[in-house]
């Protein structure tokens, strides 16, 4: 440690860490906050909020609403995490992760011996069975104040009367035109007279009104026993699919606790496996010993440490991380202040590891293996994160017969060969293979920071891999660099999952200099996330100013459909 304390003294005196650029400042309320990716569902979130609902309430509600107003990404046919604190203290975890059919097989992605990738993304054999309608059921039963009927009313009417579409809305639906194409069932609803929908032309979804009103009068019950999974097992039938009904009549979301580790002096409450809260925790930890205030936002060497210990967190992620109901998640050895110790005195000051020395010191014991996040708090001390997705934007893109939502490829988060790469390059082994009823492992870490026993910040992101160090780097330029909420998710993000061997950045995240440093340290840059976007991720952020108590909610200009209401 000497040798970093005598390097932080002579950066200090060269660089100023008082930050402050030109951001907008985040929206303010003291009665609530609401931040999700599509402004009409956080308006439905203000509107239950309004009608005295509590932020579980309100979270249900935004829920099912962004399933109709993001199709991309919110969801009926995906999966997720919830985490909450209650306002009487008590922490809840909620997973609703999808589950892997009961007749998977990894055989069954293979052609000559390698995964088959469209199989993998873009049919039936990638869907898990959905956990989205019996997640926010459960919440709402268990910590809501309103019925299911209220909460669902608003995103019925908003599939049945339609909404008007707004540039945000259209950027993403046009990214996908081919593929809406190919299923006859998703063009009539995407693909009005065979063309594209327009800014400001009227998107009415019918046939998801019918299935929304089905879950509203009769509950989880017609999703999971009734016509909904019929029509779903049909579909997969007849395209490489193994869903049964069987599985749907299995499935089962779990109430847990969140998991619990502290940054700086602040309590993180984060998501268990199958999430990978844990991994947000030890690269916290990991770097809680460095003065990342005085080596300076995204400085050469503040970067260098974030992406050590990004390198040896997601190492540990992706050999040791399962479901937690298949593999024994080593969580306490990963956060020990062994394993810490351990993982700072192998990172050099001036030289990156490389991916491929990195070695194991954790001793498992006996082995029993796209997206939208939304925030959300209310006035009486309730607060809400989560975060579900289809894996891809619209998942599969198949639509079953006429429940007019979009199914999951979430298998595909599983790795169903040892050492396969996934959609998001992550190369993960055994703990995390393929196997009959069991939920991939996840990036999803809906998240809440605790100050002095009292909310502090509600965040999470979208973005597959890039969730991790999203989440990483906003709680750091918060706690570090001092930034409002609103700089704090904007700030471009730089990115390290230990293989590929590279430090992924966004445009404007690294200097010319900067970048020049880290390649004499070793490091290889590529500009874009791993899966080939410039930019990625999506988080929806509130912090509580410790000083006046209010509510300061901030949206992600990566996706400027979204909106902060307070
Ligand atoms: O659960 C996961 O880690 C991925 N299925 C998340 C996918 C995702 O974030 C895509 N989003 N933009």
């Amino acid at each position: 440690m000497l040798k970093w304390k005598v390097l932080v003294a002579l950066t200090a005196v060269f660089i100023t860490t008082h930050i402050s650029a030109a951001f907008l400042p985040p929206v303010q309320s003291k009665q609530g906050m609401i931040v999700s990716s599509q402004r009409l569902a956080s308006l439905v979130g203000q509107h239950i909020l309004h009608e005295g609902g509590n932020a579980v309430d309100a979270a249900v509600a935004v829920g099912y609403a962004l399933a109709v107003v993001h199709p991309c990404c919110g969801n009926l046919g995906g999966g997720g995490f919830m985490t909450i604190h209650l306002r009487s203290g008590k922490n809840v975890f909620i997973n609703f992760r999808e589950t892997a059919p009961a007749n998977i097989k990894p055989a069954l992605f293979l052609k000559d011996g390698k995964v088959d990738r469209q199989l993998a993304l873009h049919s039936y054999l990638a869907v898990g069975v959905p956990g989205t309608v019996m997640g926010l059921n459960t919440a709402l039963k268990k910590f809501g104040s309103l019925s299911l009927q209220q909460v669902m009313a608003p995103a019925i009417k908003l599939a049945k009367q339609g909404f008007i579409l707004s540039h945000g809305d259209v950027n993403i639906l046009r990214r996908y035109t081919d593929d809406f194409r190919k299923q006859p069932n998703v063009a009539a609803i995407f693909l009005p007279n065979g063309q594209p929908l327009q800014v400001g032309q009227r998107l009415k979804q019918p046939q998801l009104a019918h299935t929304l009103e089905a879950i509203s009068e009769q509950g989880s019950r017609v999703f999971y026993h009734g016509w909904i999974a019929q029509e779903i097992v049909q579909a997969a039938q007849k395209d490489h699919g193994v869903l049964s009904m069987q599985d749907f009549v299995r499935y089962k979301v779990h109430v847990e606790k969140p998991l619990e580790c502290h940054y700086r002096g602040d309590q993180i409450l984060t998501g268990p496996p199958p999430s990978s809260g844990v991994i947000i925790c030890e690269i916290l930890k990991t770097l809680q010993a460095y003065p990342l205030k005085n080596l300076g936002f995204h400085s050469a060497l503040a970067t260098h440490l974030n992406a050590e210990a990004m390198r040896f967190a997601f190492y540990d992620r992706n050999h040791y991380l399962g479901d937690p109901r298949f593999v024994k998640n080593p969580l306490k050895q990963l956060l020990s202040a062994e394993h810490i110790h351990s993982i700072r005195q192998q990172i050099k000051p001036f030289f990156a590891t490389p991916s491929s020395q990195i070695k194991s010191n954790i001793q498992l014991i006996a082995n029993n293996p796209n997206t939208t996040h939304y925030s959300i708090m209310d006035a009486k001390g309730n607060a809400v994160a989560v975060t579900y997705t289809l894996n891809g934007l619209f998942g599969n893109k198949r639509i079953a017969g006429k429940t007019g939502f979009f199914l999951n490829n979430e298998l595909d988060d599983f790795a169903i060969v040892a050492g396969a790469p996934n959609l998001f390059k992550l190369v993960q082994g055994k703990a995390n293979l393929i196997a009959p009823n069991k939920q991939p492992l996840s990036s999803m870490s809906p998240t809440i920071v605790m100050k002095n026993n009292k909310v502090y910040m509600v965040l999470g992101a979208a973005g597959g891999s890039t969730i991790i160090t999203s989440i990483v780097q906003a709680i750091e330029n918060v706690v570090d660099f001092g930034m409002n909420i609103n700089m704090a998710i904007n700030q471009p993000r730089f990115h390290m999952q230990w293989l590929p061997d590279k430090i992924y950045y966004e445009p404007f995240a690294l200097s010319a200099d900067t970048q020049a440093t880290l390649r004499k340290m070793g490091y290889q840059l590529q500009l874009g996330a791993p899966y080939h976007t410039k930019r990625w991720g999506q988080m929806a952020a509130i912090r509580v100013n410790p000083k006046t108590g209010a509510f300061e909610g901030a949206n992600d200009n990566r996706r400027p459909a979204g909106l902060a209401v307070g």
